[in-house]
């Protein structure tokens, strides 16, 4: 059984002190759930106090970057041991905006995952086709590729996650369908199980890409759906919790 997780990705939103008091609201209202993972991924200047907030609490903390060397001359950069120090367990790699924005390609993608394996983080993978991709009928091209060369050279998968968000859903208010999430949910466990075998039972898949409480009861209700990525809907707690009482009612 794939225990469930909901990840809130703050992006460029909240200063330290709205972040604490968003942090404290989902911390209290989310102690009853206690059948799956609430991650939250604040902007780098707040995670050290949310990450006090949330200490002790099931809730636990993600970067939404990070940057796949130890330490040196890296201006603007963040190593994953700075985020560990700042109580980090997760770090969001590869994001649609990192890529677009920011020129990521699947090699840093890649690094990245390695670094924050060895560093003992867990990576989230998020991997996900554009709206002209689709059209094209090139997604299962796009994500595949993604994937496999996220995933080079990464002997173990147990303590990865992979987000699936499709790059024209995001911020959109367009979902994907069930039927279109569940679909590419399945093909990337498949290209899981030629990689690593039965491990990829294991893995979970989040979905990401406008999903609010209204809509996740349908999406979690996917076989291959373990979860969610949750930008806008994840700044206000009660959107937030609503996701997770949705969730947990479902898997
Ligand atoms: P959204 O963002 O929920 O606002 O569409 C999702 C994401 O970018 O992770």
């Amino acid at each position: 059984m794939r225990k469930w997780i909901v990840a809130g990705n703050w992006k460029m939103h909240n200063t330290i002190a709205e972040s604490v008091a968003l942090a404290k609201a989902i911390k209290d209202g989310a102690s009853g759930f206690q059948d799956g993972t609430i991650i939250l991924a604040p902007p780098f200047t707040a995670l050290f106090n949310v990450g006090e907030t949330i200490k002790g609490s099931s809730v636990l903390l993600a970067a939404q970057n990070m940057y796949y060397e130890d330490k040196g001359a890296f201006t603007g950069e963040i190593s994953p041991a700075m985020l560990k120090d700042a109580g980090c367990s997760y770090a969001i790699i590869g994001h649609s905006e990192r890529r677009k924005y920011f020129h990521e390609q699947d090699n840093d993608v890649n690094l990245k995952v390695k670094k924050a394996l060895t560093a003992g983080l867990t990576p989230i993978m998020c991997v996900g086709e554009t709206d002209e991709e689709r059209v094209k009928g090139v997604t299962q091209d796009v994500v595949g590729r993604q994937v496999k060369q996220g995933l080079s050279g990464v002997e173990k998968i147990e303590n990865i996650v992979i987000a699936y968000e499709p790059v024209w859903a995001i911020g959109t208010g367009k979902v994907a369908t069930t039927a279109q999430a569940q679909e590419v949910h399945a093909f990337i466990r498949g290209i899981l199980k030629n990689l690593y075998g039965n491990t990829a039972n294991d893995i979970r898949i989040l979905y990401g890409g406008s999903v609010t409480k209204d809509n996740i009861g349908d999406l979690i209700a996917m076989e291959d759906i373990d979860g969610a990525l949750v930008g806008g809907a994840s700044l206000k707690a009660e959107g937030f919790l609503g996701i997770i009482q949705n969730i947990s009612a479902k898997k």
